[in-house]
């Protein structure tokens, strides 16, 4: 199976038509979602004109079927307003604004210290996994929309500066503005959200490291307009690195929630995780075991595919709680709704319920 990054790798090749721009290059490959192997991604062109779409659709095809790839599903569609604006915009616009809306920001008299300092009363709850791919941006993202659902103010930072993805798993098509210099968060599903992703157009890899990294990440906090919250959520980078490290230490007062998959491995790498938390004398509000069985649709039987227990395990070994064990499942939900989004389940569905439990019980613990 090929992973989301493989494929946009292979489908670099593939130009906007009127640009002469590689697509994946601006970002314009979205919602890529890969299930064994089925492929379902959307592109985006200028115009969307028949011509153009089908070379394109029938290009990629190809691409991905010369790597075994045949079960592709394409959806294309227009650039809004939006991803036509944002064509001039790069990284080192952004970079250069910086410190004008830095300095605009201290002068409206937002000082985002008190959101990190301990009298602000918002409740930070950090998401925390030992490797990628686990499903920690999509615990994320979903305790964040179930929180918001029960009439919580709630705030998503997506501290993954290399990997971030929330945007894109939240279905998320507008950029953040800068109203009086200060820079608004997009909000959806009632979350109000920010990511290194609104800030790279091109595909470019993120170099930044060390202080430039913590400026970025500070920035979120101190430079964003969050208003009043009750809750803020981060998505962290997946392991121990230093990044991870320096969130931490960042967030003093940050509880901690580990995300792992109930294989024996994942969770022994996922304890590594959790003890960094524990050393940075953050509370563990728990594990979720994610991926945790297959249930037949048909007859309600429960398959453990990724193996049996790793949650409840690495609960037990660092002496907290088993908060969900959450299914295999894909949001049920259609490119063409409103509210589309690859990653978040609807209230009324059963991983939905799940996400509310784990809301209220994560509630009840501040
Ligand atoms: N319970 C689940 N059922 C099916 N797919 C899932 C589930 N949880 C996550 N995924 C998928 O697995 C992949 C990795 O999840 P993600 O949240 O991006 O992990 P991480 O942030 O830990 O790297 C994504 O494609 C995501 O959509
Ligand atoms: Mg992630």
């Amino acid at each position: 199976m090929l992973s989301k990054e493989q494929i946009l790798e292979l489908l670099q090749p593939l130009q906007e038509p009127q640009l002469g721009v590689s697509l994946t290059e601006l970002q314009w490959v979205r919602d890529v979602m890969v299930k064994e192997n089925h492929v379902a991604l959307t592109m985006v062109t200028l115009e969307n004109r028949t011509e153009d779409t089908t070379a394109l659709s029938d290009a990629a095809r190809n691409l991905l079927s010369q790597h075994g790839v045949n079960d592709v599903h394409i959806r294309l569609r227009a650039a809004s307003e939006n991803e036509r604006e944002s064509l001039n915009i790069g990284q080192a616009d952004y970079e250069e604004n910086q410190d004008e809306v830095l300095v605009k920001g201290h002068a409206a008299g937002l000082d985002g210290h008190e959101l990190l300092s301990p009298e602000s009363g918002v409740r930070f709850i950090a998401v925390a996994s030992g490797k990628g791919g686990v499903g920690k941006s999509t615990v994320t993202v979903n305790l964040a929309a179930a929180l918001a659902r029960q009439g919580k103010r709630v705030g998503l930072i997506d501290a993954d500066i290399y990997g971030f993805s929330v945007p894109d798993m939240m279905g998320i098509e507008e950029y953040p503005v800068v109203e009086d210099g200060i820079i608004q968060p997009v909000e959806r599903f009632g979350v109000k959200v920010m990511s290194m992703g609104f800030f790279i157009r091109e595909n470019n890899p993120v170099i930044w490291r060390g202080p430039m990294l913590g400026r970025m990440l500070r920035q979120f906090f101190t430079d964003v307009n969050w208003g009043e919250l009750d809750y803020m959520l981060l998505d962290l980078p997946p392991g121990t690195g230093d990044v991870a490290l320096d969130v931490h230490q960042m967030l003093p007062h940050s509880k901690e929630i580990i995300v792992t998959t109930p294989h024996a491995t994942a969770a022994f790498v996922a304890a590594r995780a959790g003890a960094m938390a524990i050393q940075t004398e953050h509370e563990l509000l728990g594990v979720v075991e994610n991926m945790a069985y297959y249930e037949c649709s048909k007859c309600g039987e429960k398959d453990y595919v990724f193996g049996r227990g790793g949650g409840g395990t690495l609960a037990e070994s660092l002496h907290t709680e088993l908060l969900a064990q959450i299914p295999l499942g894909a949001p049920d939900n259609h490119i063409s709704e409103p509210d589309f989004s690859p990653s978040v389940y609807k209230a009324d569905s059963s991983i939905g319920a799940i996400y509310d439990e784990v809301a209220q019980s994560v509630d009840a613990k501040f």
